[in-house]
């Protein structure tokens, strides 16, 4: 379904972005992954081009407006088309410092690579698939958007914005056949995750695992491969009537909160 189709996946070295780049290199798809690391680029190059020869890698920091829009304009002219995107990459530097100790440069930062990132790829995405008249987004947002839990404030802010862009976006471009739809990830096993547990003490460590443990429905963390499924499908012709939904994959958080 997707042989000869060309994708961008921000985030696409690690975690959630570089299992969904795997699989769909391994339908065939030309991907672009993109992400500030050039040597975390080239290795997950190097993979990927054993399903799919002609991926790329291209050194890009969502944030940064000239960035997103070299990404787009090298990924159009190389290929000729972008049929695909996943805007996929955030960080939670900084995420976790209490409110009234804040600094105003880290909220910026914070909404800047959760939101201010995912508006800019697909202002630059949608000038290509526009002029298609064709195109697949999809955004990752968070359970922490939905969840909005003590000390998740600004990344939970950002987030939000990021199902409500995407909703109004999609409203705006369905009638040029572009399917816009948020992914709403609850806790998987990625770098970002484990990073949440590489400052803590052993005890911390086994109280923080038992709680992502006893978190949801299915009782485990989730694997990255199960997120990538899920935005495999939305990219997907089997989605054809899917936009503008915010899908929640999360072993089952959120009906126990309801
Ligand atoms: N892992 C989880 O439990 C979880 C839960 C909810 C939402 N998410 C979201 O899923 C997405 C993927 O995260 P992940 O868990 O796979 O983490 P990850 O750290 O493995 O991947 C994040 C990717 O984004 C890239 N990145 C970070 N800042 C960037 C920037 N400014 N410019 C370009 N690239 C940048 C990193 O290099 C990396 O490739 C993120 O948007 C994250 O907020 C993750």
């Amino acid at each position: 379904m997707f042989e000869e189709k060309v994708g961008i996946i921000t985030g696409g070295t690690s975690g959630i972005g570089l299992a969904t780049a795997e699989l769909l290199a391994k339908e065939g798809m030309h991907i672009v992954i993109a992400s500030r690391n050039s040597e975390k680029g080239e290795e997950a190059l190097s993979v990927l081009r054993k399903w799919s020869p002609h991926s790329l890698f291209i050194k890009t920091d969502v944030t940064n407006s000239q960035d997103v829009k070299n990404l787009v304009s090298q990924t159009y002219s190389t290929f000729g088309k972008i049929d695909v995107s996943f805007n996929n990459a955030a960080n939670t530097e900084a995420a976790s410092n209490a409110t009234h100790e804040f600094k105003e440069e880290d909220f910026d930062h914070l909404i800047n690579v959760t939101l201010k990132s995912v508006w800019l790829c697909m202002k630059y995405q949608l000038q290509v698939m526009t002029k298609q008249n064709s195109g697949v987004i999809v955004n990752t947002s968070s359970m922490d958007a939905i969840l909005c839990s003590a000390g998740t404030g600004v990344y939970a802010a950002g987030k939000s914005g990021v199902i409500a862009l995407t909703k109004s976006v999609a409203q705006e471009y369905g009638h040029q056949h572009i399917r816009i739809n948020s992914l709403c990830p609850g806790a998987f096993r990625t770098p970002m995750l484990e990073e949440r547990f590489s400052n803590l003490s052993e005890e911390e460590k086994a109280k923080l695992n038992e709680s992502y443990q006893k978190l949801n429905a299915l009782g485990r963390i989730g694997d990255p491969i199960e997120a990538a499924k899920a935005v495999k499908w939305l990219l997907s012709d089997d989605a054809s009537f899917v936009t503008g939904q915010n899908i929640i994959v999360d072993g089952g958080i959120g009906f126990r909160f309801e």
